[in-house]
């Protein structure tokens, strides 16, 4: 049998191990793994490591963030950017704008997507309302429409729900078989010090860190997975920071809870003294939570090494620095309150974690494929669809040149920001092509051919990772 495509030579990442073979692609799926399979266009492998495509399950593209404020990315350059970096799946959150549902905001959000996307997309809701008509009808519907993960948040002015609240929603996903990722901090808790800072003058973009300190997170995480047990449903705890929020996990994990959970390159490599730097540059690294302290990296290297992280997403949250409709948003100067929170991340999440990780010893490839792309498609409903290369996936395939070194550059990157927090960071390891269903859509860091990625309708989620 001729093939459309066949790659050859590469040392694959197959579901079940690493092996090296030849890899045939038919009709956009994986149609054969073995030894000299034949093709119409023959992709040389040889060198190079095939993974599967990634997927970056906590995104966030064009989403309402304020009046004045604008995301530097929508889903051209969201995808364009995230496909460079060695993504073929993106799934961002899909948040109402003031005064719409929750299903006019995804309807919304899919005419932003609908044919500008360079990756296959899905999107996660976020439920900040929790009147009868969205619990009762909305969520339910979308739910059972293929919209099975949510997002609830235990800070931020206008998105913060009650424990009530969080316990409301979760009995939905329980009912609806939905997963609920929670963001875990104690927003009274950060309203508490944020007021104190401001008596104190201490209003610089370091101060973002200094308010939102490790118990805040640690307590939510507690709480969070206290509401889960109460309610009876599994739940992922969304960007864990440090260790003792680490802690809370293992210990629900002992107890019998079914509790997953994700972290970001910016708590491996960021600190909090990264907020504090000069004039105004802090305000490129104000995210929730914040980067903490050298300290805290080891024990989130312990938790991706030892299982603890299933996920490993970049919280992709791009506003631009030189811009008043990003981090220079009016009074941002004044106070850390008036910078907008999130970091751009999607293209250098996977160089950072094959750098810092595989080439470093510390992560095995297989490891490696499971918590940037095989746990991501299990949890979110998208498995044996996507997340592995094997016979029947689609075939979304990163090859990637271990022996790459360059640093990180934003002149180098593809997303809307004018900066990223990893300037000069050195990696050695890059995906050198990325291919969605078959098709090349990054070579050699470059974006390649028009638009081609689809909407993915998800499943419900598979809790045995
Ligand atoms: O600062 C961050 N992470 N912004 C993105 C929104 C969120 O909480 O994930
Ligand atoms: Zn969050
Ligand atoms: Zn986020």
């Amino acid at each position: 049998m001729t093939h459309d495509t066949v790659i050859t030579g590469a040392r694959v990442v197959t579901a079940s191990g690493t092996t090296h073979c030849d890899i045939g692609i038919t009709d956009g799926r994986i149609a054969a793994l073995g030894k000299d399979l034949q093709g119409e266009h023959v992709i040389d492998g040889h060198g190079l490591i095939a993974l599967p495509g990634g997927i970056d399950s906590h995104v966030h593209i064009s989403q309402p963030s304020g009046p004045g404020i604008e995301m530097a990315d929508d889903f051209t350059s969201g995808t364009r950017s995230a496909a460079c970096g060695g993504n073929t799946t993106v799934l961002p959150f899909c948040l109402p704008e003031e005064g719409r549902t929750l299903r006019e905001a995804v309807a919304d959000y899919r005419a932003k997507a609908d044919g500008n996307c360079m990756t296959d997309v899905s999107f996660h809701l976020i439920v900040k309302d929790t009147d009868p008509v969205t619990l009762g009808q909305d969520l339910p519907a979308l739910i059972q429409a293929g919209y099975t993960s949510f997002k609830v948040f235990m800070t931020y002015a206008g998105l913060a729900l009650s424990d009530r609240q969080i316990l409301e929603v979760m009995a939905v996903a329980k009912e609806q078989g939905a997963m609920v990722m929670v963001h875990a901090e104690n927003e009274d808790a950060i309203e508490f010090l944020r007021d104190r800072a401001d008596r104190n003058g201490e209003t610089a973009p370091y101060h973002h860190a200094t308010t939102r300190p490790v118990p805040v997170e640690r307590e939510a995480t507690h709480r969070a997975i206290s509401l889960a047990e109460i309610a009876g449903v599994p739940l992922t705890i969304v960007h864990v920071s440090n260790g003792e929020a680490t802690e809370e996990i293992v210990r629900a994990r002992q107890r019998g809870l079914t509790v997953f959970a994700e972290t970001c390159p910016q708590y491996i490599t960021l600190t909090a003294s990264d907020l504090d730097r000069d004039g105004f540059d802090g305000a490129k690294y104000v995210c929730s939570p914040p980067p903490r302290t050298a300290e805290e990296w080891p024990k989130i290297w312990a938790g991706i090494e030892q299982g603890t992280f299933d996920l490993f997403s970049s919280d992709h949250c791009p506003f631009r620095f030189n811009d008043p409709a990003g981090k220079d948003a009016p009074g941002a100067r004044q106070s850390f309150r008036n910078i907008p929170n999130g970091i751009p991340g999607v293209e250098t999440r996977l160089p950072i974690l094959f750098s810092e990780g595989v080439v470093k010893g510390r992560l095995s490839l297989e490891r490696f494929a499971a918590i940037t792309a095989t746990n991501h498609a299990r949890l979110y409903g998208l498995f044996p669809r996507k997340g592995a290369i094997m016979v029947g996936a689609d075939a979304d395939i990163a090859l990637w040149d271990p022996t790459l070194s360059k640093p990180i550059r934003q002149a180098d990157l593809h997303h809307g920001s004018d900066y990223t927090p990893w300037e000069g960071f050195e990696v050695t390891g890059w995906p050198v092509r990325t291919i969605l269903r078959g098709q090349t859509v990054m070579q050699n860091g470059d974006p390649v051919g028009a638009p081609s990625g689809s909407y993915l309708e998800r499943e419900a989620p598979d809790l045995l990772l």
